[in-house]
Parts: C-alpha cells; sequence; structure tokens
C-alpha cells in the first residue's frame, strides 16, 4: 500500500523540520556573470599580432619536424631480435618524435584560438535542438562569422601551415603498423612452415623431455614442443606456431580419411595447438566426447575426425602432425605440417587446399 503520510514544504532557513518534510530552496548560489573583459595586446599592437602568428607557424612546423623525426628514428633505431636494448632506443626515440609532433601541433591550435582569434564572451542561450531552415541558415552565418573572425580563411600561411602538420602526423603510423607483418615473405609463407621435421622427437613442454609412445596412457593429454624449441633464436615465435597437442584414443575411435591412415600411433594423435579461428590456444580437452574446445571463442573440434569443427566459429580443423616413433620407441614427426597452421583466413588466396 502507498505511504499516505502528507509531505510539508518548508522554506529554506526554518529550522526543526520533521522527518519526510521536503525543504525547498531558492537558487543554491548566485550567477557569478561573466569576470570583466581584459584586452590582450594583439589585439592591440600589430607588431605583436605578427610575432604571435610567426610563433604559432613555427609549433606547426616543429610538429612537422617531429613526425619526420619518428619516421627516421624508425629505421635509425631498428629492432633487433633478443636485443632488448635496440626495443628501449627504438621506442625512446619514436616516442619523442611523436610527442613532439602532437604536442607542437596542440600547443599551436591553442595559442592561436587564444591570442589571434576573436576575443569576445558570448552567452548561449539553451533551446531545443531542430533543424529547421532558420536554424540551419543561422548555423551557416555563425560559421562564416567565425571564419571571418578566426581567420582560418584570411591567415593562409597559419592555416596552411596546420592542413600540412595534420596531414604528416599520421605518417609515423604506416611504419609502426608495418610491425605487425611478418619480417618476410607474406603471412601464409610464415605460417607454413613450423620447426617440426622428419625425425623431430616430440618434447614435453616447457621442459624439453622426450616423450616415449609408452608413456602416453589412454586418455592422457600432453602439451608438446619439438626437441631443441627450447634453444632456438627466436624461441618464443617458432613456439606460437609450433605448440601441439598429443592425446592418445583407442585406435577404433579414430577415423582418418584416405592418405592419413599412417599419421596416428597406436591411438596417439598430434594437433596443432593454434586455434583455426584467431589463433588462440586450443587448450582444453574433453576426454570422454574426444573434444578439444578453444576458450575465445568455444570452437570445438572432434579428434575422432580429424579435428573436424563441430561448433564455434572456427572454419577449418586444427593440422594434424604426422607421428610416428624411431627405434629406441620416442615419438617422432613424419614431417613438418602439412597445411599453415594458424587462423583459416592465410588460406583465402586460394594457395592451399584444405
Ligand atoms: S580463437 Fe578459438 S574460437 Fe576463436
Amino acid at each position: 500500500m502507498a505511504n499516505q503520510e502528507s509531505t510539508e514544504v518548508v522554506p529554506a532557513g526554518r529550522a526543526a523540520a520533521s522527518s519526510g518534510t521536503a525543504v525547498e530552496r531558492s537558487d543554491a548560489f548566485q550567477n557569478p556573470g561573466l569576470p570583466p573583459h581584459r584586452p590582450r595586446v594583439t589585439d592591440s599592437d600589430p607588431k605583436a599580432a605578427k610575432h604571435a602568428e610567426r610563433a604559432i607557424v613555427a609549433l606547426f612546423y616543429v610538429s612537422i619536424v617531429g613526425a619526420v623525426f619518428a619516421m627516421a628514428a624508425y629505421f635509425a633505431f631498428p629492432i633487433h631480435a633478443d636485443d632488448l636494448a635496440s626495443v628501449r632506443l627504438n621506442n625512446l626515440f619514436l616516442g619523442l618524435g611523436l610527442s613532439l609532433a602532437l604536442l607542437a601541433i596542440g600547443v599551436g591550435a591553442v595559442h592561436w584560438g587564444k591570442v589571434l582569434m576573436a576575443d569576445h564572451e558570448g552567452v548561449d542561450i539553451r533551446h531545443p535542438i531542430r533543424g529547421d531552415q532558420k536554424t540551419r541558415a543561422r548555423a551557416v552565418e555563425i560559421i562564416d562569422l567565425a571564419n571571418v573572425e578566426s581567420g582560418f580563411g584570411r591567415r593562409t600561411l597559419i592555416r596552411n601551415s596546420m592542413i600540412a602538420a595534420i596531414a604528416v602526423l599520421p605518417f609515423p603510423a604506416i611504419f609502426l603498423f608495418r610491425d605487425l607483418a611478418p619480417a618476410s615473405g607474406t603471412p601464409a609463407e610464415a605460417y607454413s612452415h613450423t620447426m617440426w621435421k622428419k625425425g623431430s622427437r616430440l618434447t614435453k613442454d616447457p621442459s624439453g623431455v622426450p616423450i616415449k609412445a609408452s608413456d602416453v596412457t589412454i586418455g592422457s593429454v600432453f602439451h608438446v614442443i619439438p626437441e631443441g624449441l627450447n634453444d632456438a633464436p627466436d624461441m618464443l615465435e617458432e613456439k606460437a606456431k609450433a605448440a601441439v597437442l598429443l592425446m592418445r584414443l583407442d585406435p577404433a575411435d579414430l577415423h582418418p580419411s584416405k592418405g592419413r591412415e599412417s599419421w596416428a600411433y597406436d591411438g596417439i594423435v598430434a594437433y596443432s595447438k593454434i586455434c583455426t579461428h584467431v589463433g588462440c590456444p586450443v587448450a582444453l580437452y574433453e576426454q570422454q566426447t574426444h573434444h578439444l574446445l578453444c576458450p575465445c571463442h568455444q570452437s570445438q573440434f572432434d579428434i575422432t575426425r580429424e579435428a573436424e569443427v563441430i561448433f564455434g566459429p572456427a572454419k577449418r580443423p586444427l593440422p594434424q602432425l604426422p607421428i610416428s616413433v624411431d627405434s629406441q620407441g620416442y615419438l617422432v614427426a613424419q614431417s613438418d605440417f602439412h597445411e599453415p597452421v594458424g587462423p583459416s583466413f592465410w588460406e583465402r588466396r586460394g594457395d592451399y587446399n584444405v
């Protein structure tokens, strides 16, 4: 039931209002109005205005110098693999160049607004937002007025130098984004070859201890890296491509396609751990269903059917690593993967029949 208690409105200042009483106040604070106007020296002194104009132009040119410096620093201080000092130097000088470019363009724009653009204060009354013809015409008038008062159309040297500074500023990004691509070759080429080769032993991740086929019991799963990976110069890059999951099933549960009958060893199968959706590690194995689950976007792969996709956004099966055993009973690779590992868009050029 609603509260029936009446509410009394009491003017501010009256003491001892009882509970349930709303207190009505007049204005919480007085409108302080606008501060007194202080004329600027650039309004009355043409020499000072000219000086300010030169300073603004100089700032925009400094911004260009900063952007060019950042681009030059990219080449002058290249990043070398396994050399942290080179990364620091590269970041330091790229950062200095970009900071200078951004700072100078910002200071130049603010300085222009403070010392040369029109210096009168106005009050805008709130009004409903409408787009009728009258309002539009007034908007055009205001833009024209702003153009006249700011000198944007008249002070062409400042305007053009600012446009040049803004145009040059994005160029360092081209070099930064270039680093996202492989150092050489196309992404498809980079992902077509991993450290796996004929005779490479399958070893435990991260210890590098070789795995004997007799160590892998039915239902078990191993995180696997190729023998020698821990000593590879580009260890992290190689691991990102070569990481494998190894599982043992009842051989009767496997359904290999023609030509792949010998890729497993006595129910032991090895698949790339790199999800074919966007490359997360597929590391969750459901022992009862023989499904591999990618935790990123829930793609599921059926190990009994060559890791075909049974759910989720991945578009192709996980690549299988053909395996066998050597004379000492250790698991070894028969070859590298037969297709690129990782996200499936690499093969859209039509180079791979997967
Ligand atoms: S990365 Fe595996 S499902 Fe998206």
